[in-house]
C-alpha cells in the first residue's frame, strides 16, 4: 500500500528512483511522483496513473539531482489524481513528503495548521504532516531531523516518510511506525531508501531494516545516522540480502502472476527443504524448535490472517483438527481485533501474511500478544515486521510474489501448515508412525505432481475461453478442499472482475442454488476421499438444473468424468494434500479468464499487493 523510495549520492537520483518505483509498483498504482534535488533546487513532478505515466511526463524535464525521493500511490485520503499524488509539499515549497500509511488525526491537525497560516492543496493526510513539519522547523527553529521528531510526537497513525528541505539539499530523513523501511548502504557511500528491498538489491546487498520509532538521517557527507523519538543515536544493524534479481524479473513469462503459478513446483519444493527429512523420517521446523512443546499441550490454535492468507489458514484448521487434535479457530484479523476476542495464555497463535505487512493481522498479533498467547508467524517477505513481532516462526522461502493476486504464497503456507500439523501430530502420538511416513513420502511426491498439473494449461485456457463471458461463478469443495473454492473464487473476482462465490459444496442447497441455470459455470472440486460421493451427488443437483460442471478429478475418474461438463485431472494425492495440487487449476483458469478479458493481471484494479493500512 504505497511505494516508497529515496536516494542520497554522487549518481543520477532519477534512473534510481524511477526504476525503484517500478519494483515498488504492486503496492499501489494510481499515481506516481519523484522530489529531486540538484543545482535547480527543489523539483517535484506527479501525475495520477502508473509508474509509465510518470515516466513519460519527466521526458521533457529536468531531471538531475543527486538527492530525491519516489512514491507509488495507493489512494486512501483523496482520490487518486494529479493533486492528491506524493510527493507533498509544504506551504513555503521547502519541504517534500512521501508517506505510506494513514495520519489519523489529521483532521484536527489540519485546522490548527491552517489557523497558523498554513494552506493545502490536496485531500491528503500527508500534506498536513509535511506542514506540521514546517510549522515545528519555524517556530521551535530546529533542524530537519528533530522537527520530524517532534511532529512524529504529535502525529497518532501508521507511517513510512521520507522528507528532503530545499535548505538542506545533501539530506534525507526518514522515519517509521507500523510501515516498512529499509535503507541500502552503497560501496562509496551513497544510500537507497525502499519500503522494501527489491528496488535495492540490485545496487548493494548490505541493508538495515529499520525498526519502529527510528528515524534516518542520511547525509551526503555525514553518512547514515539512526535515532529514536527519544533522540538517543542508535547504531544501524547492517544485513546481507538474501534476494536474487532474476527472482524480480519475468523470466519470459507474459505476467509475473503466470510465472509465480509455474514457479509452484520448485517454491514447495524450497518450503520443504531442510525440515522434511525422509531419510530420517522426520519433520524439523528450526524456527520453531523451541516452541514445539507448547504446540503439543497447546488446548486451543488460533489462526489469523486476511484474503488468501486466511483461506492457507483455513486448510490449516482441517491439518491440525485432523493430524494433531487441537481444536483450531480461523479467524480474519480485521475481525479478530475489532470485538473482545477471548485469548488464553497457553492459546497458539499462527499469524499467516505473505508480505508480512499486512496492518490487520499485524494489529491482530498485538492484541493477542498483549493478553499473552504465544505468536507463530508464517510470512514469505524476510525481514518485514509480523516476523519481527512474533515470538518464532517460519518463512514460507516462496520467494518474492510481485504479482498481486496470491499464488504460490498459498501453497507455500499450505505446504508450512502441513509440516506443522505433521510435526505435532507425529510428536503428539496423534497420528500413527505409518500414516506420518507415508504422508510425508505423499508431501515429497507434490511438487512433481504440481509439475504434472501444469502440463495441463492447454486444457484449462481452452475451458477458460468457453466461460471467459460469464457474469457469475460458483466454486464448491467439501472438507480439504472448502478453502480451496474459497481460493478460486477469490482469485477469480480479484483479476477478471467477475463475481464469484466459494461455497462448502453441501451449503449449495440452503440457498445458492437458487442461482443456478444453463449460463452458471460452477467449478467443482470432486477428488476422489472422503466426501467423494457427497460431491457427486452435488455435481448432479447442479447438472439437474442445467448448470455447466466444471469439475477437478483425480486422475483416472470416470464416474464425474461421465456428470461434468469438463474434467480436469490432477495426481492421485491423499485428502490432507489435495489442496495443494487442486488450487492450482483454480488459478490458471482465473488467469487465462483475466487475460483474455484484457485485464491487468499483475496490477488488478484498486488492489495493492501490500495492505499496510486498516
Ligand atoms: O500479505 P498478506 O498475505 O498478509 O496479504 C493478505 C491479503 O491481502 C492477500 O492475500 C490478498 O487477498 C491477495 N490479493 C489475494 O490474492
Amino acid at each position: 500500500m504505497c511505494g516508497i523510495v529515496g536516494y542520497v549520492g554522487d549518481k543520477d537520483a532519477y534512473p534510481l528512483l524511477i526504476n525503484g518505483l517500478k519494483r515498488l509498483e504492486y503496492r499501489g498504482y494510481d499515481s506516481a511522483g519523484v522530489a529531486l534535488i540538484g543545482s535547480q533546487g527543489l523539483r517535484i513532478h506527479k501525475c495520477q496513473g502508473k509508474v509509465s505515466d510518470l515516466e513519460a511526463h519527466m521526458r521533457d524535464v529536468d531531471r538531475s539531482g543527486n538527492v530525491g525521493i519516489g512514491h507509488t500511490r495507493w489512494a486512501t485520503h483523496g482520490a487518486p489524481n494529479d493533486v492528491n499524488a506524493h510527493p507533498h509539499v509544504s506551504t513555503s515549497g521547502d519541504l517534500a513528503l512521501i508517506h505510506n500509511g494513514i495520519i489519523e488525526n489529521y483532521a484536527p491537525l489540519k485546522e490548527e495548521l491552517r489557523s497558523r497560516g498554513h494552506t493545502f492543496r490536496s485531500e491528503t493526510d500527508t500534506e498536513v504532516l509535511v506542514n506540521l513539519i514546517e510549522d515545528i522547523q519555524r517556530s521551535e527553529e530546529v533542524d530537519l531531523p528533530e522537527a520530524v521528531r517532534l511532529a512524529l510526537e504529535n502525529v497518532v497513525g501508521a507511517y513510512a516518510i521520507a522528507v528532503i528541505d530545499r535548505k538542506s539539499p545533501g539530506m534525507l530523513v526518514a522515519a517509521r511506525k507500523s510501515s516498512p523501511l529499509v535503507i541500502g548502504i552503497g560501496e562509496h557511500g551513497e544510500h537507497y531508501l525502499a519500503s522494501d528491498a527489491t528496488p535495492i538489491v540490485e545496487h548493494t546487498k548490505n541493508v538495515v531494516y529499520m525498526e519502529d520509532g527510528e528515524i534516518a538521517i542520511i547525509d551526503r557527507t555525514k553518512g547514515l545516522k539512526i535515532r529514536n523519538v527519544k533522540n538517543q543515536e542508535k547504531t544501524p544493524f547492517i544485513q546481507a540480502l538474501e534476494m536474487h534479481l532474476e527472482t524480480l524479473e519475468k523470466g519470459g513469462y507474459d505476467h509475473f502472476m503466470l510465472k509465480e503459478i509455474h514457479e509452484q513446483p520448485r517454491s514447495i519444493r524450497d518450503s520443504m527443504r531442510g525440515r522434511l527429512n525422509l531419510a530420517q523420517g522426520e519433520v524439523v521446523l528450526g524456527g520453531i524448535k523451541d516452541y514445539e512443546q507448547k504446540f503439543v499441550n497447546a488446548k486451543r490454535i488460533l489462526i489469523l490472517g486476511c484474503g488468501t492468507s486466511w483461506h492457507a489458514g483455513l486448510v490449516g484448521e482441517y491439518l491440525f483438527e485432523e493430524l494433531a487434535r487441537i481444536p483450531v479457530e480461523v479467524e480474519y484479523a480485521s475481525e479478530f481485533r475489532y470485538r473482545n476476542p477471548i485469548i488464553h495464555e497457553d492459546d497458539i497463535v499462527i499469524a499467516i501474511s505473505q508480505s508480512g505487512e499486512t496492518a490487520d493481522t499485524l494489529a491482530a498479533i498485538e492484541l493477542a500478544k498483549g493478553r499473552g498467547a504465544t505468536i507463530i508467524g508464517i510470512c514469505n517477505v524476510v525481514g518485514s515486521s509480523i516476523p519481527r513481532v512474533t515470538h518464532a516462526g517460519s518463512y514460507t522461502h516462496a520467494g518474492p510474489e510481485i504479482g498481486v493476486a496470491s499464488t504460490k504464497a498459498f501453497t507455500a503456507q499450505v505446504t508450512v501448515l502441513t509440516l506443522m500439523a505433521l510435526m505435532v501430530g507425529h510428536k503428539k502420538g496423534t497420528i500413527s508412525g505409518s500414516r506420518f511416513h507415508r504422508l510425508l513420502n505423499e508431501l515429497d511426491a507434490i511438487p512433481s505432481k504440481v509439475e504434472q498439473v501444469l502440463k495441463n494449461e492447454a486444457q484449462i485456457k481452452y475451458i477458460a475461453d468457453i466461460y471467459k463471458n460469464a457474469t457469475n461463478a460458483l466454486y464448491l469443495g467439501r472438507g480439504y478442499t472448502f478453502p480451496v473454492a474459497l481460493e478460486g473464487a477469490l482469485k477469480l473476482k480479484e483479476i477478471s472482475y467477475i463475481h464469484a462465490e466459494g461455497y462448502p459444496a453441501a451449503e449449495m442447497k440452503h440457498g445458492p442454488i437458487a442461482l443456478i441455470d444453463e449460463e452458471m459455470p460452477v467449478f467443482v472440486i470432486a477428488t476422489k476421499g472422503a466426501s467423494y460421493e457427497k460431491v457427486v451427488s452435488n455435481i448432479q443437483e447442479v447438472k439437474a438444473r442445467k448448470g455447466k460442471v466444471i469439475a477437478i478429478v483425480t486422475e483416472g475418474d470416470t464416474v464425474v468424468k461421465g456428470l461434468a461438463d469438463h474434467a480436469i485431472a490432477i495426481p492421485e494425492t491423499p485428502d490432507a494434500l489435495v489442496p495443494l495440487l487442486s488450487v492450482v487449476p483454480m488459478q490458471l483458469i482465473s488467469y487465462h479468464i483475466a487475460v483474455m478479458l484484457g485485464r491487468n493481471v499483475d496490477q488488478p484494479r484498486n488492489l495493492a499487493k501490500s495492505v499496510t493500512v486498516e
